[in-house]
């Protein structure tokens, strides 16, 4: 099994390699442009304990919107069903920043993982704890069992320069009442959440939560139930690549979340965690060469959800 794995990955590294540089890094976000584009990584952890890596799995990145799931965790595993209430959970077939159809739908987002969506989950936080920014952080913490994960103030700072959209888009929220803090606190706080940096092996460990039935199997905490990990997985499945979710779905198969720093991770329920790093994107914002190892790793293996 062990040479299994090994030898998929060395194979998938060898194929991708000439898209690396194919698609153009995210540079809405200037900090985010300077990132070196020739870079690959990617690393699987089994729920038998065994974890597979290749190339630039230890390099840390900006996980961007694959803090959603985090977010989501922390919201949905307190508030259970009543988070509905506030968001919805579809695809929404648009843009990961788009506002149209908020107003027909008076407010509600369509899903926490489109901006939107997960602004209204910051929201949330900022009334279910303290200190939100801090809680994630030390979430992330223990799922990945490395201390060392922190914001890259850079890209904070960098993205809250040019966050004209998503203030546009709470400033909207708000006038229907799905707003409850100050604008500037929420977009602040899940602009510092989306520039939390972790590399593909931190990923990968953090999602063997959701290939383990909501139970962190590194120290046997349950975080979710049974069934609300089940729903995650179904969230991530028809809503984790924004308007991309049905090719991801038919080419790879698999519950997954990207962000526009060029990760994506995803799960293999009972299975394992899967996570790939590439900084350039495709049209719809996820990683070209990610996207392609993740369809290479399921053909290969022969394991998907389907
Ligand atoms: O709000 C934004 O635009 C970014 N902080 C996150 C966007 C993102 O990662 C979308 N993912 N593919």
């Amino acid at each position: 099994m062990e040479e299994k794995y090994t030898q998929i990955l060395e194979r998938i590294y060898s194929e991708i390699s000439p898209l690396i540089t194919r698609g153009k890094v995210a540079d809405y976000i200037p900090e985010l442009g300077k990132v070196d584009p020739n870079q690959f990584g990617m690393s699987v952890c089994t729920n038998s304990g065994h974890e597979y890596i290749i190339g630039n799995s230890q390099k840390s990145f900006s996980i961007q919107s694959i803090s959603k799931v985090f977010t989501l965790v922390l919201a949905y595993s307190k508030l259970d069903r009543k988070l509905w209430e506030r968001v919805g959970r579809e695809p929404s077939g648009t843009r990961f920043d788009s506002l149209v159809l908020l107003e027909n739908e008076e407010g509600i987002p369509r899903n926490p993982f489109i901006n939107a969506g997960a602004i209204v989950v910051v929201d949330i936080l900022l009334d279910l704890y303290e200190d939100p920014i801090n809680e994630v952080l030390k979430f992330v913490r223990e799922l990945s069992g490395n201390e060392d994960i922190f914001i890259n103030e850079k890209v904070r700072d960098s993205e809250l320069e040019c966050a004209n959209r998503n203030y546009a888009l709470t400033y909207f929220m708000k006038s229907f009442g799905n707003i409850r803090n100050d604008v500037s606190t929420v977009i602040e706080a899940y602009t510092s959440i989306c520039s939390i940096e972790m590399s593909c092996v931190d990923l990968a460990r953090s999602f063997r939560l959701f290939s383990s039935n909501g139970e962190n199997p590194w120290n046997g905490k349950r975080i979710l139930t049974k069934s609300q990990n089940k729903r995650m997985n179904a969230i991530m499945m028809t809503c984790g690549l924004y308007n991309s979710v049905g090719d991801f779905a038919y080419r790879v198969g698999i519950p997954a979340k990207s962000g526009v720093g060029g990760g994506i991770v995803g799960v293999i329920p009972n299975e394992m965690s899967i996570s790939t790093w590439s900084p350039c994107l495709d049209k719809t914002g996820n990683s070209l060469a990610g996207i392609k190892a993740l369809e290479l790793f399921t053909t290969y293996s022969e394991q998907s959800i389907y």
